[in-house]
């Protein structure tokens, strides 16, 4: 049997995200206290699970496939919402996909996007999947280099020079995971000039803009930009802000060739998003929005406690304080060889669960990534094994 056959050189050059080979990691260990994986601690507000349940019962139609882009009157809901929030005015039939989760809409775009080799630039630290996805459409993540000592914003005078004939994209988040940052107004128009100017597309994929504490001011949307809208994709998932993970639901907005191009593929591998998900979306944008801001007054607290808890650990850690999302990403100060090794030590000897900050990419080595969205106990439990583990 050769199974090697059997594995696509694009497959058997990945390996899992070390987000999730920690979190699996650690679930086999009793009583470990796990800081690895942005699983909000939340249940889905009770309304829109209340509504869920009322269309199982009467609508006949709620376990049937829905139309490839999602339900008419999600999409307009979305198209309404879109425009209250940015000012840009969309189609809902020409514009707007309902996806499985900005995971799912990514790839699609991905798909769309990338032929063998072809370029996507992605912040250095970014969101390990991104890199992931795109490794698996045969294409290339370009690490775009940020520093910690400008407190990760972006370094516009480095982005021109990684652009190649082959850059397809710029993908953004902001907040961001791993670092928690919120890219100014004044850096994202840059980018959007940038991309411009060689005619590349933007993927803004946006989680985290209901978690922005102190600094809802400073958090900008650059498809607000009306100029840009013809090489912006805007991707919103309901997982966080509306603790709907397991749903896997989310939106995008996107130029209408773009939106023909994500159909095919959208059709060809998931068909429709889950009628029911959407449905609980539907909820979620529809009914009252009490739960967004009692989510991010939790994970404020959340957010300060973490802090606390660095602080009385100098010698292991120093770090940015997160402007928004629920992540932290401390630098190792302490002695020790890598990352990785440092995470799985300290899974070992502590039971502690954190992500190695070299999953991020190269400039995220010597990191770790703890997500603060698990319940303060949660939190006190890990620092105090941190701080019996590595004693002044
Ligand atoms: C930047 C970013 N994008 C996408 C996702 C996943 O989103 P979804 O659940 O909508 O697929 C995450 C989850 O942690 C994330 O941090």
């Amino acid at each position: 049997m050769n199974k090697n056959k059997w594995t696509s050189r694009n497959v058997s050059s990945l390996a899992l995200s070390a987000i999730k080979d920690m979190a699996m990691r650690s679930a086999k260990i009793p009583g470990v206290a796990s800081l690895a994986w942005g699983l909000p601690s939340f249940r889905t507000p009770e309304h829109i699970r209340h509504i869920v349940k009322q269309q199982l019962d009467a609508d006949p139609d709620i376990g049937k496939y829905a139309l490839p882009d999602g339900l008419p009157e999600l999409r307009r809901i979305v198209a309404v919402r879109h425009q209250r929030e940015t000012g840009i005015a969309t189609d809902p039939d020409r514009n707007v996909m309902i996806t499985a989760g900005n995971m799912q809409g990514l790839n699609a775009l991905f798909h769309v996007l990338i032929d063998p080799d072809d370029e996507i630039i992605m912040t250095d630290p970014g969101f390990a999947s991104h890199a992931q996805q795109i490794r698996l459409c045969g294409g290339k993540p370009v690490h775009w280099k940020m520093h910690e000592e400008d407190r990760w914003s972006l370094d516009i005078g480095g982005l021109s020079d990684l652009i190649t004939a082959r850059t397809k994209a710029i993908v953004l988040v902001s907040p961001s995971n791993p670092t928690g940052k919120i890219f100014s107004e004044s850096e994202l128009r840059r980018v959007g000039e940038i991309a411009r100017d060689h005619d590349l597309l933007i993927l803004l994929d946006d989680p985290y803009r209901h978690f922005t504490y102190e600094n809802s001011e400073k958090y900008f949307n650059l498809a607000s930009v009306g100029d840009l809208a013809n090489r912006i994709a805007y991707l919103f998932t309901f997982s966080k802000a509306h603790a709907m993970s397991g749903w896997r639901l989310g939106y995008m907005i996107v130029p209408e060739h773009l939106k023909e191009q994500v159909l095919k593929v959208h059709d060809a591998t998931i068909i429709c998003t889950p009628r029911i998900s959407q449905v609980a979306g539907l909820a979620a944008l529809t009914e009252q929005s009490d739960h967004l801001l009692e989510f991010e007054q939790i994970l404020a607290k959340r957010r300060e406690l973490i802090c606390e808890r660095l602080d009385c650990v100098p010698h292991v850690f120093t770090y940015v304080k997160p402007e928004g999302a629920y992540y932290v990403f401390p630098k190792i100060v302490i002695e020790h060889d890598d990352s990785y090794r440092f995470a799985l030590d300290l899974l070992e000897s502590a039971r502690v669960t954190v992500t190695p900050g070299s999953a991020f990419g190269p400039t995220g080595e010597h990191h770790v990534r703890m997500a603060y969205c698990v319940s303060e106990d949660m939190i006190d439990t890990a620092f105090d094994r941190i701080e019996k583990q590595f004693p002044v």
